[in-house]
């Protein structure tokens, strides 16, 4: 078993009969893999990653697990097709991103990277240098935010189908399908089919767009 780079920011890791394909633009170590049970991860290892040392069903669920959309399995069988989630949510955590899961499209993402369709980080602290995602610059710029919900009046709340997210040039994340928006400390706080999502950090209706992106002259 050996390790491929089909570009330089992607590696491949094949085993018998399935691929899994690490994203490294997108992996912000939140270390899901590393901490599974089984040895398919196994830091400090070379390789890191051998899928020939767990079953198929582990290898997608662990891949699955990857918040960020950088981890994604492909089954030379065309089995074990990964699904959204029944929901699509928002989950807005304790000084870092926003964590997005479901049937996702989110505009500008590669088409060649199937974990983005699931599963995705967002930056929402303005600073990352690979917007709309992550790249943990939240951490360098000692962004704070403990991931409470603040208000936006009534929504309609309805669960599944597709969810767009669209970044709006220097300004907000725009949503549209059906979503639930989670606090970091987990409770449902909003479901809703339409929201503005601020991305520049300076909201004081936090996860919310409120204009402050003008004020500050935010440039995405
Ligand atoms: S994007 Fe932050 S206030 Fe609008």
């Amino acid at each position: 078993m050996s390790q491929t780079k089909s570009n330089p920011r992607r590696v491949e890791y094949p085993g018998d009969g399935v691929v899994v394909t690490w994203e490294e633009d997108l992996c912000i170590h939140i270390g899901e893999c590393g901490r599974a049970k089984g040895d398919l991860f196994v830091g400090g290892r070379q390789p890191w990653c051998d899928p020939n040392l767990s079953t198929a069903d582990e290898v997608e669920e662990i891949c699955e697990r990857c918040p960020s959309g950088a981890l994604s399995a492909s089954f030379a069988d065309g089995s074990h097709e990964e699904m959204p989630d029944p929901e699509n949510t928002v989950h807005v955590s304790y000084n870092g991103p926003l964590f997005v899961r479901g049937d996702l499209a989110i505009d500008g993402a590669p088409d060649d990277v199937p974990g983005l369709k699931f599963r995705a980080a967002l930056c929402r602290c303005g600073a990352s240098k690979n917007k709309p995602f992550c790249d943990n610059s939240h951490e360098a710029v000692k962004f704070q935010d403990y991931g409470a919900v603040g208000e936006t009046g009534s929504a309609e709340a309805d669960t599944g189908g597709p969810l767009q997210i669209n970044a709006a040039p220097d300004g907000p994340l725009l949503v549209k399908g059906n979503v639930s928006i989670v606090t970091g400390s987990g409770r449902v706080a909003w479901q809703g089919k339409q929201v503005a999502l601020c991305r520049c950090g300076a909201s004081e209706n936090k996860p919310f767009c409120d204009g402050k992106h003008k004020d500050i002259g935010f440039k995405s």
